[in-house]
């Protein structure tokens, strides 16, 4: 018979359990990165709660002295391409995006994360909210990154909180995706823009994700075939020997390539940071789906010419890896962040995986320090600071970037489950 003393010794004891369950087994680093996350993102999304839109980043302007001494040629070889600088009480102000631009599903998508890595329901429900704004994008066929913005968006909430309706938005934006793909060249088309025949950026290869995810879903192969295809045709032109990767491939009509050169690196021969991040991300994502190990090759190539090619004492990579590196040369915190959540993947599939891990863990640290994680209530609701966005285009040049967030926080997930 249970009496008294037992019946207040199980309440006590709930009460220890409870408490003991509340307090964190995380290295203190980790605990003040998701504490500044948590509340970063809450007071963005109150800040947008009555809008439409999503946060980007923050507006920069440029030196144009600056990018000639980054880009080493002289200002007439990219004056076309520059961006007109902001108007000066535009600066440092947030830069919001529609729901149709390619960064549109990292909001939403670090919200997701951040109510994994926390259990706060309130930014569970801000992640419901903010997900729900993409819903016109599944109908949305100009754009190959639709996959970057329904599977960050969609696709962690079938992840977190799956039902009917989220699954048929992944698998209508995937035969939207698959829309975009040519037999003949075995490439879904990246931009529809510019003076190329038929531009496949190596950032494609993160759209892949939302076609496997569909497959996954449905049994069906169709869009998985499709993504395979796509990132044997890249493999087969996108990189150099040195397992660099060109950002831009265009192809002919036949399949036959057009040109091989960069829109957002320093010049056409350079390793543009993020596309080299995109590339190892993207070729170990294709070997968990498929097992093909000749994905994992390209993947293992990538990350060991990263760390031979990354100059940057604390890992957070210069812009481009050919930048010259002067004191006023920006890190790309968003690069630096994709390369430590894929590292983290790729560190399972490999039996000496720990120097990929510990590379990642490197990278995560530096991150999480004063010098790129923001102060609660500062950098406009950002977590991160010092990434860049097109440095040839005057472009969103060291500041709060959505997608850095956005994989920083994957990255400390994927690291707290290898942890664990
Ligand atoms: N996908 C465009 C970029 O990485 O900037």
């Amino acid at each position: 018979m249970i009496n008294m003393r037992t019946v207040l010794n199980l309440f006590f004891s709930g009460i220890l359990i409870t408490a003991c369950q509340s307090v964190s087994n995380n290295d203190e680093w980790v605990d003040k990165a998701l504490d500044v996350a948590s509340c970063q993102l809450k007071l963005t999304a109150n800040e947008l709660k009555d809008s439409t839109v999503m946060p980007r980043s923050l507006w920069t302007g440029y030196d144009v002295a600056f990018l000639e001494s980054q880009l080493e040629r002289d200002a007439s070889t990219f004056a076309d391409s520059l961006w007109a600088n902001p108007p000066k009480e535009k600066l440092r102000t947030r830069r919001n995006c529609s729901i149709y631009d390619w960064t549109s599903g990292f909001f939403p998508g670090s919200l997701w994360y951040a109510y994994e890595l926390t259990g706060d329901e309130s930014l569970k429900a801000e992640a419901i909210e903010y997900t729900n704004r993409m819903f016109p994008v599944s109908k949305y066929k100009d754009n190959h990154d639709i996959g970057f913005m329904i599977n960050c968006s969609y696709g962690n909430a079938m992840r977190l909180a799956p039902n009917d309706s989220i699954r048929n938005v992944i698998v209508e934006t995937a035969e939207n995706l698959c829309s975009r793909f040519n037999v003949q060249i075995g490439c879904i088309r990246s931009w529809d823009f510019g003076h190329w025949n038929y531009p496949v950026i190596i950032d494609n290869m993160m759209n892949l994700d939302l076609l496997f995810n569909a497959t996954n879903l449905t049994g069906d192969e169709k869009y998985k075939q499709i993504a395979v295809r796509h990132a044997y045709t890249t493999m087969k032109h996108h990189f150099r020997q040195d397992f660099t990767s060109y950002h831009v491939v265009s192809y002919n009509n036949d399949g036959s390539v057009e040109s091989q050169g960069t829109h957002q690196g320093k010049n056409d021969d350079s390793a543009w940071a993020r596309g080299q991040g995109w590339a190892v991300y993207g070729y170990t994502s294709c070997y968990r789906e498929t097992k093909d190990v000749k994905f994992l090759e390209v993947a293992i190539n990538v990350a060991e010419m990263i760390m031979k090619r990354n100059i940057a004492s604390d890992k957070v990579c210069y812009w481009d890896f050919d930048a010259p590196v002067k004191k006023d040369t920006p890190h790309d915190a968003s690069a630096a962040a994709v390369i430590a959540s894929a590292f983290l993947e790729l560190s399972t599939y490999v039996e000496d995986g720990r120097k990929y891990f510990n590379y990642a863990e490197e990278i995560l640290k530096s991150l999480s320090s004063n010098d790129y994680l923001s102060e609660k209530g500062d950098n406009k609701g950002f977590v991160l600071m010092h990434s860049v966005g097109s440095l040839p285009h005057g472009s969103e040049i060291d500041t709060p970037i959505n997608y850095a967030d956005y994989y920083y926080l994957e990255a400390l997930k994927r690291y707290l489950d290898l942890k664990k």
